[in-house]
């Protein structure tokens, strides 16, 4: 058979899949008077979020296509890399947890707006005039091209040792670099990224899958994570308050970035582009972008950085 049917045929078995799986109504038991779900492959193991509709019940093949309309055109770096697919089955580790299933389908989906607002801006090779707009380009890239190290620091020569003649250089969905990030995001993922961190790179399930872990887990200690301070679960101290941390996406880009792109004024580039990111896939899933709220939650231009000095970078 012509290698275009089979694809074609089994990107129809995946839809056909993908729509049954939708459908599922979740098991519900009651434990101590608590409502805990179970839906089966998409939301395990006896969580109160399962109860609510999942992902795959309002983020849909065709709008993560025009979400990362751009991805597959010839001039895109990872071309065939990134799907629907990936992102959902990825997901799925932490829909339990509460990733896109806290508070009903709205919230849910301005949370995968935001996280998708990230990874988008990361793996973007859109620009002013590029076709079909600057911000349809997201996941063009799934690791960095030309890069100039091995982005091995010494300093973590006895936790996380490098590998002989591994580079760790840029990869994912929100890009991972340095030895330090993939021992780290590795442990936490129970695949050994230390010694092999072009996994990454071969697999979009588990590209997104670091991407989510890094939106789920706090960076430290006595911090929040970007997951915590966009669906409410962190109230701010008396500090946080004082360094203009509040909750929403502006403090998801302070946990992420910190001062690289924080507390740095309005001006930038790379913080108006992860908004930007994030207000047009608020459109595009249906949600609207006027339910982003204003502009003090939205951005982080004044925002002291919850671990001051780029040691807080990804
Ligand atoms: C489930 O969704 C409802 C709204 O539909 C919301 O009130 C509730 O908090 C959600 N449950 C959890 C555990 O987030
Ligand atoms: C890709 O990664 C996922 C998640 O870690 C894993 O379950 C799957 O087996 C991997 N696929 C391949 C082809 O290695
Ligand atoms: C609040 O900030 C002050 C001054 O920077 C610091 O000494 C104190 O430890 C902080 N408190 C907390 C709870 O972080
Ligand atoms: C702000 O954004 C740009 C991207 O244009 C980035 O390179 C720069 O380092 C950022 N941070 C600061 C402190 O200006």
């Amino acid at each position: 058979m012509n290698p275009k049917w089979v694809l074609l045929l089994s990107i129809a078995a995946m839809l056909v899949v993908v729509d049954g799986q939708s459908a599922v109504e979740p098991r519900v038991k009651t434990v101590k008077g608590k409502k805990l779900c179970d839906k089966g492959w998409e939301c395990k193991g006896w969580s109160a979020y399962c109860c609510n509709e999942t992902i795959s019940d309002y983020f849909q093949v065709y709008q993560f296509e025009n979400l990362f309309a751009k991805r597959n055109s010839p001039v895109a770096h990872a071309v065939g890399f990134w799907d629907y697919q990936s992102f959902i089955t990825a997901a799925a580790l932490y829909q339990p947890l509460g990733f896109g299933t806290i508070g009903g389908k709205f919230s849910g989906m301005k949370e995968v707006a935001a996280f998708l607002g990230h990874v988008g801006s990361k793996t973007s090779c859109g620009y002013g005039v590029a076709t079909g707009g600057p911000l349809s380009w997201g996941l063009c890239y799934n690791k960095e091209l030309s890069p100039d190290k091995y982005y091995c620091d010494d300093y973590y020569k006895l936790t996380y040792p490098c590998a002989p003649g591994a580079a760790y250089y840029g990869r994912g969905a929100i890009p991972i670099y340095w030895n330090y990030n993939y021992g780290k995001i590795g442990e936490g993922l129970k695949v050994d990224l230390l010694n092999h961190p072009e996994y990454i790179e071969q697999n979009a399930t588990l590209a997104f899958q670091a991407a989510i872990w890094k939106w789920m887990t706090p960076a430290d200690k006595h911090q929040p994570s970007a997951h915590d301070v966009f669906v409410g679960n962190w109230k701010p101290t008396k500090n946080d308050t004082l360094a203009k941390r509040v909750p929403g996406f502006g403090t998801t880009m302070n946990v992420l970035y910190g001062d690289l792109v924080c507390g740095q004024g309005p001006d930038n580039e790379s913080m108006n582009n992860m908004i930007s990111h994030y207000l047009y896939y608020l459109d595009l899933m249906g949600v609207g972008r006027e339910e982003a709220g204003p502009n003090e939650v939205l951005n982080c231009a004044e925002q002291k950085a919850f671990k001051p000095s780029s040691s807080s970078s990804s």
